[in-house]
């Protein structure tokens, strides 16, 4: 079985600030630092840390080079991304104090996915492999309907929600792994039960995975319903925590582990990704994560 992940690649410039700024304001930095980003290639890192042989499909632009040379260096195949014309994709970030961030995207050659590379790429893979989704490059629809059409599972992170998804037929989905907020988008509910419940009769054979921040997450299927909490840490950059769940939560489904050690497994290498400064570079190998003495 192989694994695909078709997703964004961003070079993340972070600020460090003394909060976030407000409309209207002009406000001094303390610092700025470049990393890899980008939902996808934070979330193939993972993979590739947590041990699956991953390959990454997407698009950087004439200034991409570093992202294939990172992808080699971090055992994730960068055979299928393509250099286009124009800039890659990359993110404004804040990081204040409390190590929160806020994010503003430039799409960039992200966004620059076509039909036919979807075709092109697509037609490598075949009934029972996975792809993993998330939102930062165009064409959702067409890419999840091509992907079912030809067997494939479907694992979605529907990070950031937009009305790019509202096209998207999640009933093609195998995996779900929301927060709370894209939870609330899928269902129109507040509250984490209601979430899971109103998720699971709209998609009865899929499997859920709610994150709820400091509150830990909750798994769903069919059969079960496990919680795990959070593992405490001094966090300094909570930017790539998800990514980070996401990978390690593919991971221990491939490996066919018990959900309760998935998820415990996955909150440890989360917690460890915000405890170092950065997105795709701050993810722990699963040799660290299990060496790593945290407490709970
Ligand atoms: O999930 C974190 C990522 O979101 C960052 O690396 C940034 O690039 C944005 O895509």
């Amino acid at each position: 079985m192989k694994v695909l992940n078709f997703g964004s690649l961003n070079y993340d410039y972070v600020y460090k600030v003394d909060h976030m700024i407000l409309a209207g304001e002009t406000m001094d930095s303390y610092s700025l630092e470049t990393h890899f980003g980008g939902k996808g290639l934070n979330q193939s890192v993972a993979l590739a840390k947590a041990g699956v042989p991953v390959k990454h499909a997407g698009m950087v632009g004439e200034d991409g080079q570093a992202f294939l040379d990172f992808c080699t260096e971090n055992g994730v195949d960068a055979e299928y991304i393509r250099k286009v014309q124009g800039k890659s994709g990359h993110t404004i970030i804040q990081l204040d104090k409390n190590a929160q961030n806020s994010i503003l995207l430039y799409g960039g050659s992200n966004r620059a996915i076509t039909k036919e590379y979807v075709d092109e790429v697509l037609g490598h893979f075949e009934k029972g492999d996975i792809l993993l989704l998330q939102n930062e490059v165009n064409l959702m629809p067409y890419i999840i309907d091509t992907a079912y059409g030809r067997g494939m599972q479907i694992v979605l992170n529907p990070s950031p929600y937009n009305e790019a998804l509202d096209g998207c037929d999640m009933g093609k989905i195998a995996v779900f792994l929301v927060n709370e907020i894209e939870g609330k988008q899928i269902t129109g509910e507040t509250e984490p039960e209601r979430i899971l419940d109103v998720m699971m009769s709209r998609f009865p054979d899929a499997r859920i995975v709610l994150t709820l921040g400091g509150d830990g997450v909750v798994y769903r299927d069919k059969e079960q319903t496990c919680r795990q909490g959070i593992f405490k840490v001094q966090a300094v950059d909570t930017t790539a925590a998800g990514d980070t769940f996401t990978g390690y939560f593919i991971a221990g489904m491939l490996e066919e582990l018990p959900i309760p050690d998935i998820l415990r497994r996955c909150a440890k290498a989360s917690a460890m990704a915000v405890s170092k400064m950065g997105a795709a570079e701050s993810i722990p190998t699963v040799e660290e994560v299990k060496a790593a003495k945290l407490d709970a």
